[in-house]
């Protein structure tokens, strides 16, 4: 298997950057972001740079299977390093169209590689070349979520459900889109051959640098899932209301509330990711009051008509476009969440007027952040109660309404997925 085609090793390059990818996406919180902005996998060939990426995505959304399939072969684990080319390996061999011995190829060669790589050359060889001669299994949905995470799910919402939300892992999202308040959404779906979804957003199949799609540059549309949409709906900001968005960065609700024509505050804590938020509002044409602080330590008196807090959570719900969230997350990191997610809602709750709505989300799937929270919360603050959603209220899925009238919206609620959100509208007396 060393020698390699021509062919074969042109794509090495792709595949280095890949593994680069993966290590990075697997070595913590936020390492997939921080390796898709390295300037390592920029200076690769568009194709490459989009192939590395393809690459570590169906990865990732396998990961469970894929281990599954490689433990059955593996005596004793090889170091991280080979197990990351193994994984890559199977990826391309039957989630991507990469002919078998292409993958097996540049897995090798890959291996080859990396320092001390030479003596694992031939376990890689091996372990793939037996993966190909009996193919994996890689859809089942029991293994598609680390198994503490599944059993969580199935706790809170039932062995069918559990499945249900573990079966759109593997699936590669599209894009969804919130058209700017006038902008004519329809004719906006159909330049983008989307489709329009409850609630307005558009939803297409469009890849590639979205920058040049239509209506980028003329700021009349912003990336925003459509579950994500729904919490500033149910807020239902009128013009010249004030509002105050709770950890607001990147921006997306801060800008449905300032296109609806509030008079909007967005408080986020990271001025870096109020960059982001601050060129968002300009290329979308809207005005918003920036801060950055900590929204349990902000020094400023004032209340306002309604609250939006978008709490900082584990990000379970957000697999779709963040598969490495899964492995990433530990069981710890809910319980110490949920306790910072009390303190910004009791901090939110401070900033309402008497009469005032609040909604409270997390883009998590686990009771404690979401339902938990709000009945911890309405608990110790009797002048706060729910103000009920009705069905398909702001776009949400009919299926996603709770008897108490908050949303628990589930992955699988929309065709072809949404992310994962609670949301909870309360209004103070
Ligand atoms: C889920 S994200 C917000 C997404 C945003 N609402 C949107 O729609 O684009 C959570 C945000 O909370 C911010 N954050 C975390 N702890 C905070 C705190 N104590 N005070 C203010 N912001 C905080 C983080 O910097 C992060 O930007």
């Amino acid at each position: 298997m060393s020698d390699i085609p021509d062919s074969d090793a042109a794509g090495l390059p792709a595949r280095a950057a890949a593994l680069d990818l993966l290590a990075a996406a697997l070595g913590g919180r936020t390492g997939l972001d921080e390796g898709l902005s390295r300037p390592a996998l920029g200076a690769l060939e568009p194709r490459d740079r989009a192939f590395a990426r393809a690459l570590v995505m169906a990865t990732l959304r396998h990961l469970g299977p894929i281990d599954a399939a490689l433990q059955g072969r593996l005596k004793k684990p090889p170091p991280e390093r080979m197990v990351h080319i193994l994984r890559l390996g199977v990826a391309q061999a039957f989630l991507l169209e990469t002919p078998a011995h292409a993958a097996v190829a540049t897995s090798v060669a890959l291996a080859g590689r990396q320092k001390g790589g030479d003596k694992f050359k031939g376990l890689v060889n091996a372990v793939l070349r037996g993966l190909v001669r009996e193919p994996p299994a890689l859809g089942d949905p029991d293994l598609l979520a680390p198994s503490w995470l599944y059993a969580r799910w199935r706790a809170a919402y039932g062995e069918a459900e559990a499945r249900a939300i573990a079966a759109v892992i593997a699936q590669a999202p599209q894009t969804d889109l919130s058209p700017k308040a006038g902008a004519d959404a329809a004719a906006l779906a159909a330049e983008l051959e989307g489709e329009m979804l409850p609630g307005g957003t558009v939803r297409t199949a469009r890849r590639g640098d979205l920058a040049g799609w239509p209506g980028f540059a003329e700021g009349r549309w912003w990336v925003q899932d459509a579950s994500a949409a729904v919490p500033a709906r149910l807020l239902a900001a009128r013009p010249g209301e004030t509002v105050l968005d709770l950890c607001a960065a990147p921006g997306g609700k801060t800008l449905q509330l300032a296109a609806a024509g509030a008079q909007v505050a967005a408080v986020d804590r990271s001025a870096e990711r109020l960059k982001r938020l601050a060129e968002n509002l300009k290329r979308l044409g809207l005005a918003a009051e920036t801060v950055a602080a900590d929204a349990t330590a902000w020094p400023d008196s004032r209340t306002f008509d309604a609250v939006l807090l978008d709490a900082p959570c584990s990000a379970t719900g957000t697999f779709r476009r963040h598969p490495d969230v899964l492995w990433a997350v530990k069981p710890g990191d809910v319980a110490a969440l949920a306790a910072m997610q009390g303190k910004l809602l009791d901090a939110a709750a401070r900033r309402v007027k008497p009469g005032g709505r609040l909604a409270y989300c997390v883009c998590s799937l686990e009771p404690e952040e979401g339902e938990a929270q709000v009945a911890a919360f309405l608990a110790r603050s009797p002048d706060f109660a729910i103000d009920p959603a009705d069905a398909g209220e702001g776009g949400a899925p009919e299926a996603s309404l709770r008897p108490d009238g908050t949303l628990r919206i589930l992955p699988h609620h929309r065709d072809g997925g949404t992310d994962g959100f609670y949301v909870a509208r309360l209004r103070r007396a």
